[in-house]
C-alpha cells in the first residue's frame, strides 16, 4: 500500500526529471512492459488530444515511468483519441477487450464520458479520471483549475494596470476544466477595471482556431484597441501571437498574453516578452499519483486515503480526489520554476535566438 501525506499534494517544490519529447503516436495504442508475470497488471492510458504538447511530452511517458518504478511486471497500453470523442470510446472499448485491469481516462468530453466509465466498471473495472472529471469515477486527479483561471485574470489584469480591454478565449466546452478555467477567470475579470471585447470558446482548444478567430477579430477592431488577451492556455497564446504579429504587430509592441502549460514555446515567449505569464502545473505529481493509485488498483491493494488532504470531497461529487496547486511563471520566476524543477533545463529554452533574453533573465 502507498504512503501518502498533505504535504505531498503541495506541488509547489515537487521535483522530477523530465522524459524527452516522444512523437505521437494516434494509430492505436502502444504498449510497454517490463515482464508478463500475471502479478502484474495491465493499465490502459487515455488522453484526449496531441496539439497541446503536455499529453506527448509529459503526461504520457512520465505515467510509463512510474508505472514501470511501482509494478515492474505492469503494462501500460495507451491511446491517444485525437480530440475525438467517438475514437476515444471506441479505444476504451479496444482496451477493455485488451483485459484492462484499469483505465486512466482523461476524456475528450467530460460529460460523455459518463457512459464509459459505466462501461468500464460494468466489467469491474476500475476508472481514474486523470486532469478532467467525469461523474461516477472511482478517483479523480487534477489541479485546482477555478484557481488557474482566477491567477491568469489576475496576472492579466496586472499587467494592464487594472484598465483597457481584452478579447478572451476559452477552452474547449466539452472539457469540464475549461467552465472552471473561465468562471475562474471571470470572477476576476467582471470586477475588474478591465473590459471584455469579444469572448470566444473555441470547440478543441487548437492554436490554428485560435489563430483564427483572432484575425476575425481585427476585421471588427483595430489592433490599437485590444490592450490585452486572455488566452485559456498556451497553445491559444501562441495562434494570438500568430494573429497580432500577422497583422502587423511588432513582437516588441504585443499586448499582454496569458496562457497555461508552461509549454517551451510560451515560456520562450516570456522571456522574450511576447507572453506575459503562464500556468506550470508540475505535472509530475500528478502523472505520479495517477500511477500509483492504478498500480494499487491493478494488484487489489488499499489505495491511499485522500480524506487528510484537506480538499472537501463534496465538491467533487464524493469521487475520491486528489487536487494540486498550480504556479503562476512570469519572466521573473522561471528559473525558480521550470528550471529548478527540471521540468526544463536552461540548454532546452536557451536555444538560437532566445539565448540573449535568457541571458537578461538570469538564465544559464
Ligand atoms: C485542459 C488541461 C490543460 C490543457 C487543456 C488543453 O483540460 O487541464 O492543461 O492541456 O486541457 O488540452
Amino acid at each position: 500500500m502507498a504512503t501518502w501525506s498533505a504535504a505531498a499534494l503541495v506541488a509547489g517544490s515537487f521535483l522530477t526529471a523530465c522524459g524527452a519529447n516522444e512523437a505521437a503516436d494516434n494509430s492505436g495504442s502502444d504498449s510497454t512492459s517490463s515482464g508478463d508475470s500475471a502479478s502484474g497488471g495491465t493499465i490502459a492510458l487515455l488522453l484526449p488530444e496531441s496539439k497541446t504538447t503536455r499529453y506527448e511530452a509529459f503526461d504520457k511517458p512520465l505515467f510509463e515511468d512510474a508505472v514501470s518504478k511501482a509494478c515492474s511486471d505492469c503494462t501500460v497500453d495507451y491511446y491517444n483519441a485525437d480530440q475525438d470523442e467517438s475514437k476515444q470510446a471506441q479505444q476504451l472499448t479496444t482496451a477493455l477487450n485488451a483485459g484492462a485491469d484499469v483505465v486512466v481516462l482523461d476524456p475528450v468530453n467530460g460529460e460523455g464520458a459518463t457512459g464509459m466509465v459505466q462501461e468500464a466498471q460494468g466489467q469491474d473495472v476500475p476508472v481514474i479520471a486523470y486532469d478532467r472529471f467525469i461523474q461516477g469515477a472511482d478517483y479523480y486527479m487534477s489541479f485546482d483549475n477555478e484557481t488557474v483561471g482566477k491567477m491568469q485574470a489576475e496576472a492579466l489584469v496586472k499587467a494592464m494596470g487594472d484598465q483597457g480591454s481584452i478579447l478572451m478565449l476559452n477552452g474547449a466546452p466539452s472539457d469540464p476544466n475549461a467552465a472552471q478555467f473561465k468562471a475562474g477567470a471571470h470572477s476576476v475579470l467582471d470586477d475588474s477595471g478591465v473590459k471584455i471585447l469579444e469572448e470566444y470558446d473555441n470547440p478543441d482548444w487548437s492554436p490554428e482556431n485560435a489563430q483564427q478567430w483572432t484575425s476575425d477579430q481585427l476585421s471588427k477592431y483595430q489592433p490599437a484597441d485590444i490592450q490585452g488577451v486572455y488566452a485559456a492556455n498556451d497553445g491559444q497564446a501562441g495562434g494570438v501571437v500568430a494573429a497580432l504579429t500577422g497583422a502587423g504587430v511588432k513582437s516588441d509592441a504585443l499586448p499582454p498574453i496569458t496562457g497555461q502549460d508552461a509549454e517551451i514555446a510560451a515560456i520562450q515567449r516570456i522571456l522574450t516578452g511576447e507572453q506575459a505569464m503562464t500556468i506550470y502545473k508540475p505535472i509530475p505529481i500528478e502523472a505520479d499519483t495517477a500511477a500509483e493509485v492504478a498500480v494499487d488498483l491493478a494488484q487489489g491493494n488499499d489505495v491511499p486515503t485522500t480524506s487528510d488532504t484537506g480538499i472537501d470531497q463534496s465538491t467533487y461529487q464524493d469521487v475520491k480526489s486528489f487536487i494540486f496547486t498550480p504556479i503562476v511563471v512570469t519572466k521573473d520566476n522561471v528559473a525558480d520554476t521550470v528550471i529548478k524543477d527540471g521540468f526544463y533545463s536552461a540548454s532546452d529554452i536557451c536555444t538560437g535566438d532566445y539565448a540573449d533574453a535568457c541571458q537578461a533573465a538570469g538564465i544559464s
